[in-house]
């Protein structure tokens, strides 16, 4: 973890932005996966590790906000836990290196949540996820089960977006670095994606990279030559040798920082000339928003921008037709680039996405669209200095939207469907980058990935 002031300054600054009552941080408990003792690998609670750094189950944390005093609670480990586990840090060792003046038992914590509660100061705790801490919670306040995600204090939730929203150096150091590994994750899967190969053989190399350089991979590995399904975590199909592999994997750090890249490869190393066509699109599409990505400008403008440039992309090649600034205003782009352009990352590698995107990606002045294709946008508003983006524009030909929206006559002014027939064994293109946002304009994080037909093909030569 951080030297313990670092978490001790992040709950200071929380103290400035929630008034009033406890801060209570749920750390995670493990989660059992086929039997109680076989847990899935554990992963602390992004809150609970920004706030308080401990990466260990079945910890809390409490901010009392009147006194100003923190509160870590847990247990200590006895011989019996011991001889399984190794020896541990003690509790007390624990609260030094997260900086807290009180450790207590965890038999404490209903005592001390009561007694707030009874005289009537509000409890403010962020919406959990998982049914361990909704059950944890709902004991904890007597609340019943069905109200505790809609009891969440939402003057926490904007503290805490406000303050993980914006990464300081050793945030986005970590983050770098995770880049860094999935240089080796990509350019390995650019160099396995041969004719005859399953996709599971490179997706398991590449998910072994992420755990013998990092702490494994930052979310599951989507990795397939059918990437036309946007999230495809089939890794059963052969390589061959007409298609293209879409590999979206990235890393998380020790402290659980992620990186999250997607880069698509022609399978055996060489592009075909219509593969060339649909590619130059995207990556100019992807060029374009990095481009424009600086303070103050509106996410969904740099979104609207990578639109227009795919829609102008593909009436050039005559799939569709039209003015692109209208196809976008009608949506007609979204049969081809149906999702948003990115989402923040960081602890989470859509980073927040729990405190809900009404507070994270959108405000006053900028709401959620709810038309197809913009409404999948899960960041709208405006960009400040140093939020941690990705750009990850794509275009896809998904043969089941495109009959439905044939049969419907739906954008027969802008859609060529004849042309687009043509193309429905094609698959998908998507290209990811990580972004922070600097005082200027933008860094693209990291050692910088092949990214050019030239680069992608120099790379797949030298397998
Ligand atoms: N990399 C997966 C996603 O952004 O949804
Ligand atoms: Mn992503």
């Amino acid at each position: 973890m951080f030297p313990s002031s670092i978490y001790k300054e992040r709950r200071n600054r929380l103290k400035n932005e929630v008034h009033g009552g406890l801060v209570f941080f749920p750390g995670n408990q493990e989660v059992s996966f086929n039997y109680l003792a076989n847990t899935y690998a554990f992963r602390q609670d992004s809150n609970f590790l920004y706030f308080f750094g401990l990466d260990q189950p079945d910890l809390a944390g409490v901010m009392d906000l009147d006194s100003g005093k923190d509160i870590l609670f847990g247990n200590d480990v006895e011989i019996g836990d011991i001889i399984w586990m190794g020896k541990q840090p003690t509790m007390q060792e624990r609260g030094r290196q997260t900086g807290v003046e009180e450790v207590l038992p965890m038999s404490k914590l209903e005592e001390t949540l009561q007694s707030a509660l009874t005289s009537g100061r509000k409890i403010h705790y962020a919406p959990p996820y998982r049914g361990e801490t909704i059950i944890q919670i709902s004991e904890l306040l007597a609340y019943p089960l069905s109200d505790v995600r809609n009891l969440a204090s939402e003057a926490l939730i904007r503290g805490i977006v406000k303050l993980r929203m914006k990464k300081d150096q050793l945030e986005i150091q970590e983050i770098e670095n995770m880049v860094d590994v999935a240089w080796l994750m990509h350019t390995t899967a650019m160099k396995m994606a041969r004719p005859g190969t399953v996709e599971k053989e490179i997706a398991g190399t590449i998910e072994g990279i992420a755990l013998a350089q990092a702490c494994g991979v930052s979310f599951p590995v989507i990795l397939t030559i059918n990437g036309q399904t946007l999230h495809n975590h089939y890794h059963g199909n052969i390589l061959v040798p007409e298609k293209m592999l879409v590999v979206d994997a990235g890393a998380e750090s020790e402290y659980h920082y992620a990186s999250d890249i997607t880069r698509t490869v022609p399978v055996g190393g060489e592009f075909s000339q219509r593969q060339k066509e649909i590619y130059h699109i995207v990556l100019a599409a992807n060029m374009a928003a990095i481009k424009a990505v600086k303070p103050g400008i509106p996410f969904r403008d740099i979104h609207l921008l990578a639109a227009r440039e795919i829609a102008g992309g593909l009436i050039s090649l005559g799939i569709m037709k039209g003015n692109a600034d209208e196809a976008v205003e009608q949506g007609a782009h979204t049969m081809f680039f149906p999702h948003g352009l990115g989402h923040p990352m960081g602890l989470d590698v859509h980073d927040l996405e729990g405190m809900g995107e009404q507070y994270v990606g959108y405000d006053n002045e900028i709401q959620r669209s709810k038309e197809f294709g913009l409404g999948f946008l899960r960041f709208g508003r405006r960009l400040q200095e140093n939020f941690v983006m990705t750009i990850e524009p794509g275009i896809y030909f998904i043969p089941e939207l495109i009959d439905i929206w044939r049969s419907e006559g739906k954008y027969t002014d802008f859609i060529n469907y004849d042309v687009v027939e043509s193309y429905k064994d094609f698959g998908g293109i998507r290209i990811e980058d990580d972004v922070q946002v600097t005082a200027t304009g933008h860094k693209v994080l990291g050692r910088p990935i092949p990214k050019t037909v030239r680069e992608i093909e120099e790379m797949m030569a030298g397998a």
